[in-house]
C-alpha cells in the first residue's frame, strides 16, 4: 500500500513538474513572437526613413572646387549637414499630412510653420548650390544680361543694390533676384526659410545670409562674403532661370 501510495505522488510530482515546464515553454515563445514582431515592426520604419520623398539637389561640383571664396569644410557642413538636415526633418513631417505627395514647391507655396521652414530651406540650398561652379563668375548672360541692364543700369550697379539688400537682412535670411509673369526683375529680401515663389515669382538667384554659410570663412564680415560670391557663379545656370 505505503508503496503505491508513493508511485501516485511521484507521479503527481512529475505532473507538476511537466506543467510547469510547459507552461515555461510557452512564455518563451510568446516573447519570443513579439521581439520578433517589434524587430519587423523596427525594419519597417527603417525602409520608411531609408525610402525619404524629399531629397537634396546632387552638388554639381567637388566640396573643394568653390575654394577660397567658399571653403570645404563649408561646404560639407552647410550641404552635408545643414541642407541634409532640412531635408531629414520634412521627410518625417510630412508623414500624415496633405503635403505627403505634393512636389516641394506646392509645399513651400502651401504650408506654414516648421513644414513650410524646412521647405523652404530645401527649395531654397537646392537653388543655391547649383548657382556655383568652379572658376564661375562674370557677367549674366542673354536675356538676363539685356533685363538687368535695362532695369539696373548696368551690372555693377545690379551687383551694388544686391548686395545691399543682402547686407540690410536683419538676422538670418535671404537676398533674391525674381522675376515676375511678364519677365520683370526685382530685389527682395527673406527672412528665415522666405522664398520669392510664396508671392508668385520665379527666384533667379538667391544669396544665403545665414551666418551657417559664411562664419567659418569670414566670421562676422557678411559683406565681405556677399563680394566674393560673385566670382563662383555660374551664370549659364543662373541665367537659363530668366
Ligand atoms: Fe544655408
Amino acid at each position: 500500500m505505503m508503496g503505491s501510495y508513493i508511485e501516485i505522488k511521484k507521479k503527481k510530482f512529475m505532473q507538476t513538474i511537466h506543467y510547469y515546464l510547459l507552461s515555461g515553454l510557452f512564455a518563451l515563445l510568446a516573447i519570443s513572437c513579439n521581439n520578433s514582431n517589434a524587430k519587423n515592426k523596427e525594419n519597417d520604419n527603417t525602409k520608411k526613413s531609408v525610402n525619404m520623398k524629399f531629397e537634396k539637389v546632387a552638388l554639381p561640383y567637388a566640396t573643394d572646387a568653390l575654394e577660397p571664396v567658399i571653403s570645404k569644410q563649408t561646404v560639407e557642413l552647410h550641404y552635408g549637414k545643414h541642407h541634409q538636415a532640412y531635408v531629414d526633418n520634412l521627410n518625417k513631417l510630412v508623414v500624415g499630412t496633405k503635403f505627403e505627395n505634393a512636389d516641394l514647391e506646392t509645399v513651400v507655396k502651401e504650408s506654414d510653420g516648421a513644414i513650410f521652414n524646412n521647405a523652404g530651406q530645401i527649395l531654397n540650398h537646392n537653388i543655391y548650390f547649383t548657382s556655383f561652379k568652379k572658376d564661375g563668375g562674370g557677367e549674366p548672360k542673354g536675356k538676363l544680361a539685356d533685363a538687368i541692364n535695362e532695369q539696373f543700369g548696368s551690372f555693377e550697379k545690379f551687383k551694388e543694390e544686391f548686395n545691399a539688400a543682402g547686407v540690410s537682412v536683419f538676422g538670418s535670411g535671404w537676398v533674391w533676384l525674381a522675376k515676375d509673369q511678364d519677365g520683370k526683375l526685382s530685389i527682395l529680401k527673406e527672412s528665415n526659410a522666405g522664398n520669392p515663389v510664396t508671392s508668385g515669382l520665379v527666384p533667379i538667384l538667391g544669396f544665403d545670409v545665414w551666418e551657417h554659410s559664411y562664419y567659418l570663412d569670414y566670421q562676422n564680415r557678411r559683406a565681405d562674403h556677399l563680394k566674393e560670391i560673385w566670382k563662383i557663379i555660374d551664370w549659364d545656370v543662373v541665367s537659363a532661370r530668366y
